[in-house]
């Protein structure tokens, strides 16, 4: 079976822009089918790092000096870059974090800790990533807050049915949910637990880690009010990821940290805080990082954010088909590529994923293995872990073929 071709995207070429996918490993060229963990990166986000670091990097936001003007245009082009990528309604609504956890942590910490108290309800779910239930359980216990989470059946398709029992126990105040489940690739259907959340009064806080780098995403059509992501995931580096939140919202929290930058005014016994954004942004900023995170942006703009979605959907469809040959594999999660991203779960008969996720590194193919920081859902799943294999811009039906080839060695070598 071939993939239907992506008419927008020409893989091969995209591919030459990405020198770590040249390596050898074991004697093959690398298959590298993880980057729901993290993303490889392109030339040119890397040379916009270098060169930045080479020719302007100065603190921004303080020197009156060139070189510390062009650091802060680069650092702020770099939030205008964001803004736009999301479609927010202004620059002011961008927070620069470290990564997703720490945007969703900001939002616990300040619009959670503000907003909610006993009797008030959190709402979240099964199929969150640990960065989207940790801090809420921690929120819950220092508010008196109660956090239910909508259970999901065994392909993963949310439970919608018991929202309305969680609206009668109390008010609920926050929906914080995952755009994209990193362990199954199922997408909740946002719209109706916006719809419903809103009717509640409550906001919505959308964990987007899974989704920022491969489709367009518009908070504006969306209707949330917080969104999360993370620059590493979206070909940008390590060390930066952002918040967006309503500037409504934003303008009325408290501090999240507090130190340089985030000031306006201090005096010895009483502090005024900056305005939107910096107020979020205590301390030095990763201020290149944010460059390279622009450069990132901008090449996924010119490549297409639809076309890198229509490419992923095509090489899941293809992944599906082609696992679905190898005896004794369960897919875990919807077998059809409609309504789901390039995320796939599966186990192979007993044998441990943690040794498939070996004899697939001797052939050069990397997946992961284990719970993916999804330990409830995997436990809800009734299983001990899974292999995940996860597709992106870059990744070829070559490569699934190798999977494939892999996975039958697994079952040679272990003998099921
Ligand atoms: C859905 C989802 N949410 C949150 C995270 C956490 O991202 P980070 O570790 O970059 O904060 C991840 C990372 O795998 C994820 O896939």
């Amino acid at each position: 079976m071939a993939a239907a071709p992506t008419p927008l995207l020409d893989v091969e070429l995209v591919r030459r822009d990405f020198p770590i996918l040249e390596r050898i490993i074991h004697g093959q060229p690398l298959a590298y089918l993880d980057s729901a963990s993290t993303a490889q990166k392109p030339q040119q986000m890397l040379a916009a790092v270098t060169r930045f670091y080479s020719t302007s990097n100065a603190n921004v936001h303080r020197g009156v000096y060139t070189l510390g003007v062009e650091s802060t245009d680069a650092f702020e082009g770099a939030r205008d870059a964001v803004a736009r990528l999301l479609n927010a309604r202004s620059r002011r609504e961008v927070i620069f974090t470290r990564n997703t956890t720490e945007a969703i942590n900001l939002v616990a910490k300040t619009y959670g800790l503000q907003h909610c108290g006993p009797g008030d309800i959190i709402v979240s779910t099964v199929l969150e990533h640990h960065a989207n239930i940790v801090p809420w359980q921690v929120l819950a216990q220092a508010t008196g807050a109660t956090l239910r989470f909508l259970d999901c059946d065994d392909a993963g398709v949310l439970q919608l049915d018991a929202l309305d029992g969680i609206a009668r126990e109390g008010n609920v105040r926050i929906v914080a949910v995952t755009h994209q489940s990193n362990t199954l690739g199922v997408r909740p259907p946002l719209a109706q637990l916006v719809a419903w959340a809103h009717a509640q009064d409550a906001i919505v806080l959308l964990d987007a880690a899974q989704t920022v780098p491969n489709r367009p995403v518009d908070v504006q059509a969306l209707g949330v009010d917080f969104l999360a992501f993370s620059g590493h995931k979206t070909l940008g580096p390590t060390g930066i990821g952002a918040l967006w939140g309503r500037e409504e919202l934003l303008a009325g929290l408290e501090p999240f940290l507090t130190g340089g930058e985030m000031i306006r005014s201090v005096r010895l016994e009483r502090t005024a805080w900056n305005t939107l954004p910096w107020k979020f942004e205590a301390g030095t900023p990763a201020f290149a990082e944010a460059v390279g995170l622009h450069a990132a942006i901008d090449y996924l703009e010119g490549v297409g954010l639809t076309a890198i979605d229509a490419h992923e959907q095509a090489i899941t469809e293809y992944a599906l088909a082609r696992l679905q040959e190898v005896p004794k594999l369960r897919i875990i999660g919807p077998t059809s590529a409609d309504l789901r991203g390039g995320v796939v779960s599966f186990v192979l008969d007993d044998v441990h994923p943690h040794d498939i996720a070996e004899i697939l590194d001797r052939h050069a193919v990397c997946v992961r293995a284990g719970h993916h920081c999804t330990q409830p859902l995997i436990e809800r799943l009734g299983l001990p872990a899974t292999v995940r294999a996860s597709f992106y811009l870059y990744t070829t039906t070559d490569e699934i073929d190798r999977l494939i080839v892999g996975l039958l060695d697994v079952r040679r070598i272990m003998g099921v």
